[in-house]
């Protein structure tokens, strides 16, 4: 089969949609297609260049999209397939393009599939979830083996009518699609091909490296909840042939693949993502989301910059010449960056701040629905209000003794649901997001903190993240430079460098509530040449507290500058002629 050459995504930037938050297009309290039509203009405006949608397809939404039902149709909340062949045509209209989520490691246990498969040991299906005995203890019943799901107690759950179990390293209603069956990849291909045919430009695929099991299925570490079983399915023996097969179609189409890997590593992530034969573009890794927490977002921890700068670091100086880094610092799965790693009493600051802090790495940045106006947690007042089947297990069986107000800060700070609140476009009833009443909370901040103000205000976060953008864009060494990282132990200041072709740019973040001094490497400052001689100090090319710009006697040639409160300030030093 032919191949067809893929686009330049390592120039490009795309914008996360999680359209049940996004817009509501027909007034019923739920994001849909109409409402995404309705903002591609916007999103344009931000300056991305494509759109990753989370899932879109009809599911139960016992994982809110990531327990399918129907691989081959859009939610009837969302809409229909004319309604997305809508989107996608005006998207490529306006240069943006499309990838969809790819979630195949599991169906929701309302797909077709899963419920012929419970039939019985001989239909067709019977062999497309990973099914066992179960092992008996005199006349007790027992699952297989001692794995915990990630989401919900054990990972296995029993089917009376086959008499047996079967796998769910999620939730429950998430059944494990077994990969060794040559038909479930077969349906796989297929599935790529109906979006990839329509015009899809590629996939993000959801925790693609658990795909294959050690058939064995042997029993985990005891006493670690959740990721007992982790070492038999991360990673897996047959991963690397199961990619390359879905390689070959995605090459057909030159379609864009990028993986999720929750718990990978630098290692672990080139033998997919490097050089021409690599079965996958980029790999989203979860060491970025781990600054303040240990493992997951509910086993909290203060937040480390020196941590967060390691995992920046690791995966900039390790993907280095040979790999292409998907950079994010948000998406569905976490809490509101901003008041994670930012500070919500400095919100204009820190989130512009963080802006810079990672769109200008080298690789690809993916901004989440509402990052780019500093969208901050919401605190609800109690847990039957949230959504997220991971806050809601977590809050009923962990930390049980402690009391409520307690459980409930653990879930503030750590819940998916923050992420999920709906979009603020305006200070609107409902925040614009939809006439009717929202299906979810919308965050109170909403009044002040959403688009319509944002776009006015040329200070505002929104339009930091546009600078943001279209500065790398314009920019050969943002896109193409090295990084080097300076003032590694610094526990208030992150500090990199861009080099390409003789140029080099310089960002200085600042993590501190406080005005602090910084120094800054050689050739920035002023007389930084052979001689000593006065030659003239970098300029600053950005700056979140200065609209204008600063000209060069703001450089203290010194070579000390002042920050103020998470100031990121980005200085260029020209070629030398
Ligand atoms: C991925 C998704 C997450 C989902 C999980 C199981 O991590 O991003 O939302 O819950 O996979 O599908
Ligand atoms: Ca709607």
């Amino acid at each position: 089969m032919e191949k067809k050459e893929q686009f330049d995504f390592r120039g490009m930037s795309f914008y996360q949609i999680w359209i049940r938050s996004f817009c509501d297009g027909n007034g019923d309290g739920i994001g849909d297609l109409t409402g995404v039509y309705n903002k591609l203009d916007y999103i344009k405006d931000l300056g991305v260049d494509g759109i990753w949608f989370s899932p879109i397809f009809p599911s139960p939404n016992a994982d809110y999209g990531y327990d399918i039902s129907d691989y081959k149709d859009i939610h009837p909340d969302y809409g229909t397939l004319d309604d997305f062949r809508r989107v996608l045509d005006k998207a490529h209209k306006l240069g943006l393009k499309v990838l969809l989520d790819l979630v195949i490691n599991h169906t929701s246990d309302e797909h077709p599939w899963f419920k012929e498969s419970c039939k019985g040991k001989d239909n067709p299906y019977s062999d497309y979830y990973i099914w066992r005995d179960p092992i008996f203890k005199g006349e007790r019943r027992l699952p297989p083996n001692n794995w915990f799901s990630q989401f919900e107690g054990l990972a296995w759950e029993y089917n009376e009518n086959r008499g047996q179990y079967y796998l769910h390293v999620f939730a429950r209603k998430q059944p494990d699609l077994n990969m060794d069956n040559p038909k479930v990849r077969e349906e796989v291909k297929s599935i790529m091909r109906f979006w990839l045919d329509m015009g899809v430009d590629g996939f993000r695929e959801d925790v693609i490296t658990y795909i294959s099991k050690d058939k064995r299925l042997p029993d985990g570490i005891p006493f670690i909840p959740a990721i007992n079983g982790l070492k038999f399915y991360n990673e897996g023996p047959n991963l690397h042939n199961f990619l390359s097969e879905f390689r070959a179609v995605a090459l057909e189409y030159g379609a864009v693949q990028i993986g999720e890997a929750p718990n990978t590593s630098v290692s672990g992530a080139l033998k997919y993502i490097a050089g021409p034969d690599r079965v996958l573009d980029m790999m989203i890794q979860f060491d970025t989301m781990m600054a303040d927490c240990f493992m997951a977002d509910y086993i909290h921890l203060p937040f480390s910059l020196r941590r967060l700068k390691r995992a920046f670091t690791c995966w900039q100086y390790g993907l280095g010449e040979n790999a292409w880094n998907a950079l994010y610092l948000e998406n569905h799965d976490h809490p509101r960056v901003l008041s994670r790693y930012g500070s919500e009493d400095y919100r204009r600051a820190s989130g512009s701040m963080l802006a810079a802090c990672f769109i200008l790495q080298r690789g690809t940045p993916f901004i989440y629905q509402g990052q780019e106006l500093g969208m901050t947690n919401i605190a609800l007042d109690s847990i039957d209000k949230y959504n997220d089947v991971v806050s809601v297990y977590a809050y009923h069986h962990f930390h049980t003794h402690e009391p409520v107000e307690k459980r409930l800060r653990r879930i503030h700070i750590s819940s998916r649901d923050s992420a999920r609140t709906p979009m603020q476009w305006s200070a609107a009833e409902n925040a614009g997001f939809s006439e009717y009443e929202p299906w979810f909370y919308v965050n109170p901040n909403y009044k002040t903190v959403n688009a319509e103000a944002e776009d006015k205000d040329p200070e505002s976060i929104l339009n930091f993240y546009r600078k943001c953008l279209q500065l790398r864009k314009s920019s050969e060494t943002l896109l193409k430079g090295s990084y080097r990282e300076y003032r590694r132990f610094s526990s208030r200041i992150y500090m990199y460098e861009r080099a390409y072709e003789g140029e080099k740019i310089l960002v200085i973040c600042s993590f501190s509530k406080k005005e602090i001094g910084c120094r800054i490497p050689r050739a920035f400052y002023k007389g930084s040449g052979k001689t000593r001689e006065a030659s003239p100090a970098a300029e600053v090319i950005l700056d979140n507290y200065s609209v204008a710009g600063m000209d060069e006697d703001d450089i203290d040639c010194t070579k000390k500058l002042r920050l103020m409160p998470y100031e990121v300030m980005v200085l260029r030093r020209k070629k030398e002629c």
